[in-house]
């Protein structure tokens, strides 16, 4: 299984092999893939990889879920590719079913995301959300590039993401690949931007969406939304019904995986949630292939939950509102 490790970018395209289960357990454990629906996809492969090779396939899943505990899509993703089954090539078609998929959601919740903006949009993202992280065009970027290319949105301010770069490493890299200029902040100037009336929409991608709304994402995440609050901006969620997780009530449920310290220094000791959790109650949509939910998220949430390999997509059958409060 040869992937691209995302710890090389933006400098170098660098290929990563992994032979095992071990091997794809460790690439996602060390951000080599990381983005909560591709490690779903990883997981997925890694199973097909590690039944290919004449590994146990029940160790290989428990590694492969073990190595990251938040983004849902992970387990999710390890369960769904063996619900037929453990055979190899059956395992190696439903991953790539699976992938197949994800790309279709992503397509499905940008168009339902064109609603939300209006011409002359700012928007501000956190992390990376595009094709590295999902497999397909993204979750939160994908709707991004989406309305841009629709002609709503005018800036996109990329926060820099704090330890690991996702954002001025990847997300800037996939933006330029675009075509769309964007500006690189440092979290930290997320509340001035705003306080300066110079953004109008924040718009993130998720790692698990308890049944009530409550979201873990990148840590930031939770800051951003207090600041959107404060400021009058639209908050919006961004992920397919892979990363929904109804059997968590809520987001005090969510293990946040906490990383190395030395991620953040090499001297002292640190803290270093690679999450946080924001309150359904700072959220103003989330979008999901299905459609745009609005409080209270618990009744949409629970009807979206249940995607399945090869689920049928219907774009049009769920319901849009325009505005974002
Ligand atoms: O630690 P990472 O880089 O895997 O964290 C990724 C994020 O937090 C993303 O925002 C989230 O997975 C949504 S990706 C479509």
């Amino acid at each position: 299984m040869v992937m691209l490790d995302q710890r090389a970018l933006p400098e170098a395209e660098v290929e990563l092999e992994c032979r095992c289960a071990a091997d794809v357990a460790e690439a996602i454990r060390v951000l080599a893939v990381r983005g909560a629906p591709v490690i779903g996809i990883a997981g997925a492969m890694g199973v097909a990889l590690a039944a290919s090779v004449g590994e146990n396939v029940d160790e290989a899943a428990s590694l492969l879920v073990g190595a990251r505990p938040t983004a849902a899509n992970l387990a999710w993703a390890v369960r769904e590719v063996r619900r037929e089954g453990d055979e190899p090539d059956l395992l190696a078609a439903r991953a790539r079913r699976l992938h197949a998929d994800e790309v279709e959601r992503c397509l499905a919740m940008s168009r339902h995301a064109l609603s939300l903006f209006e011409a002359g949009s700012a928007v501000v993202t956190h992390c990376n959300t595009g094709a590295l992280a999902t497999g397909g065009h993204g979750t939160a970027l994908g709707a991004i590039i989406t309305a841009w290319a629709n002609g709503l949105v005018d800036e996109v301010f990329v926060d820099e993401t704090r330890p690991l770069l996702q954002g001025a490493r990847l997300t800037a890299w996939e933006l330029e690949r675009a075509g769309i200029a964007c500006t690189v902040i440092v979290d930290a100037a997320a509340p001035a931007l705003m306080a300066a009336g110079r953004a109008t929409h924040v718009v993130v991608g998720a790692d698990r969406i308890a049944a009530n709304g409550d979201t873990a994402n990148k840590i930031g995440t939770y800051g951003l939304a207090l600041s959107a609050r404060e400021h009058g901006l639209g908050f919006v969620v961004v992920a397919p019904s892979s990363t929904v997780d109804v059997h968590t009530a809520t987001g005090a449920e969510i293990v946040v995986e906490e990383r190395a310290s030395d991620e953040i220094s090499s001297r002292w000791r640190a803290f270093n949630p690679a999450f946080d959790v924001t309150p359904a109650g700072l959220i103003g949509a989330i979008v999901t292939e299905q459609g745009v939910l609005r409080p209270p998220y618990e009744p949409g949430l629970r009807s979206v939950d249940g995607a399945r390999v090869g689920s049928e997509l219907d774009a049009e059958a769920s319901p849009t509102s325009p505005a974002v409060g």
